[in-house]
């Protein structure tokens, strides 16, 4: 008999729930797009409600799918639980209700508030990255928090009630999953909790000295907990009650263990609504100088703590999306393929695609997006291509600086997410790195990393030996094909088109 692990993947974009067997393959799935709500330019929003509502839909077809199969839920023995990091969520802690819409990590209004906190120690963005391993910017939970504390009166009024619970989305739905008002539990692992600023990166409790900083008191931070364990069993209406939640993973983390990047000095990079590059650097929070974030990759139960350099591109997929609804020329997202293949290059045209300002390793939220080298020869298929390149000329950027960090220069670079499905931008990243790029033949690897979570807390799974075999056949590998000459050329002309980008404002 098959037992099988399910797995809710919270995106930017979309949710989805996904079901694993006991070897790791995909037997079930279903994926929601849920609306994205821009108030003002810069500002990004989610209802909570809409987040959960998707959740559920995608539970509810996937479950019909399954049993449409000849299976049954009562095979399931563990769900996992992956989602976008670092946007912010309030709520009532009596009620239920959310208090304002979830502010997404993409979202820039705590600009000013980021160059208040800037200015106050010499060490500038700096000033808490010995703590939790992140600059000051727009990206991490706590100026979010901050910023609705100052500016929404019912977040201030439960706050001063104590009644206020604040979360990332995994909290949000493990409470809401585990019983609500009624017997909700309010808790994160220690990757999205890595990703607000409040957490001290080495003890993996909340930090004094961040809470103090930012004005924040403890009594809304959920509790911290490993990102595989049995939390607790879905309770109240839902389709999956009596089923634990077991697996809890920020989405990249996830993907990180789902391509079993398990080994000191192995990477990956996940191409989806942004773009974020891990690097397992083992059991030591290394903290850069170089535009990387220290993060936690993952901590499996009571076991030694493993953590990771992180390289975050804000725009990637999302880049595709603005060339089909806001410029017009394609009508679905793969068509962007078929336009990039009809040209040789990008006929020297370069796409920065800083719509939420530059993130790694620059850290600008002033930068602007811009698109340079037109003239009258440009095609819509070069502009396709540039586009494509944005990410993975960023992603060389990122590369270059991990590899002055460990001094070991990256071989080979496992890929997975969206874009990571066109042969060509994956051809484009090979030869743009100089490196192999490694691709799974199963991408939905953030949902298999939240299921081999929660699968080996509750035993399907044993040992990472056991969990290596997992998706292990099938790889496509792309090589580079161009000149270190033309790579390098190419490299250097989109770091000028980097420099009009921050020159901008
Ligand atoms: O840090 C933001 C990241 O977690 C969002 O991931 O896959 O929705 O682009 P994604």
């Amino acid at each position: 008999m098959s037992l099988f692990i399910g797995s809710i993947d919270q995106g930017t974009t979309s949710s989805r729930f996904l079901i694993f067997d006991d070897k790791g393959g995909l037997v079930s799935y279903h994926q929601e797009e849920y609306p994205q709500h821009y108030p003002k330019p810069g500002w990004v929003e989610h209802d909570p409600n809409d987040i959960l509502d998707s959740v559920c839909i995608c539970v509810s077809q996937t479950i019909r799918k399954f049993e449409e199969l000849g299976h049954s839920v009562k095979d399931i023995k563990a769900i996992g639980i992956t989602s976008q990091r670092e946007t912010t969520l309030v709520w009532d802690r009596l009620t239920g209700k959310a208090l304002y819409n979830a502010i997404v990590w993409c979202d820039t209004r705590t600009h000013d508030l980021v160059h208040q906190l800037n200015k106050i120690s010499p060490l500038g963005a700096d000033v808490l990255k010995e703590t939790c391993g992140l600059p000051i910017t727009t990206y991490f939970s706590a100026l979010k928090l901050k910023w609705m504390l100052d500016n929404v009166p019912a977040v201030k009024e439960a706050y001063d009630k104590d009644n206020l619970l604040f979360g990332t989305v995994d909290s949000w739905l493990i409470w809401n999953l585990t019983g609500g008002i009624e017997s909700g539990l309010h808790l994160t692992d220690v990757t999205n909790a890595s990703r607000t600023m409040f957490m001290d990166i080495k003890t993996l409790q909340w930090s004094d000295k961040t809470l103090e900083f930012f004005g924040i008191k403890r009594s809304v931070l959920p509790k911290i907990v490993s990102s595989a364990e049995i939390y607790g069993k879905i309770a109240g209406d839902y389709p999956l009650k009596g089923i634990p939640i077991a697996g809890n993973l920020g989405d990249q983390q996830a993907a990180l263990v789902g391509q079993k990047c398990f080994k000191r000095g192995e990477a990956k990079n996940t191409y989806g609504t942004g773009c974020f590059m891990l690097f397992n650097t083992g059991h030591v929070p290394v903290i850069t100088k170089c535009g990387l974030l220290t993060t936690v990759g993952y901590k499996f139960g009571n076991q030694e703590t493993v953590y990771a350099l992180e390289g975050s591109i804000a725009v990637a997929g999302a880049a595709v999306k603005w060339v089909r609804d806001n410029l017009g020329i394609i009508n679905e997202t793969p068509e962007i393929n078929d336009l990039a293949v009809q040209v040789e290059d990008s006929g020297d045209v370069y796409f920065v695609t800083a719509f939420s300002g530059l993130f790694a390793p620059y850290w600008r939220d002033d930068a602007r997006g811009c698109i340079v080298g037109i003239t009258q020869y440009t095609k819509k298929a070069h502009i396709a291509r540039a586009t494509l390149e944005a990410s993975c000329f960023q992603t060389r950027a990122i590369i270059d600086a991990m590899n002055s960090e460990s001094g070991v220069p990256l071989a080979s670079l496992k890929v997975d997410g969206g874009l990571s499905n066109s042969d060509i931008c994956m051809q484009i990243q090979a030869d743009i790195l100089g490196i192999e790029v490694n691709r799974p033949a199963m991408r939905e690897t953030t949902a298999l990393g939240a299921a081999i979570a929660a699968g080996y807390a509750v035993g399907v799974w044993k040992s990472l030996d056991e969990l290596k075999k997992i998706n292990a056949q099938g790889h496509t590998l792309f090589v580079p094909k161009v000149s270190v000459e033309n790579r390098e050329a190419r490299y250097k002309q989109w770091q000028k088109a980097v420099e009009k980008s921050l020159d901008w404002v």
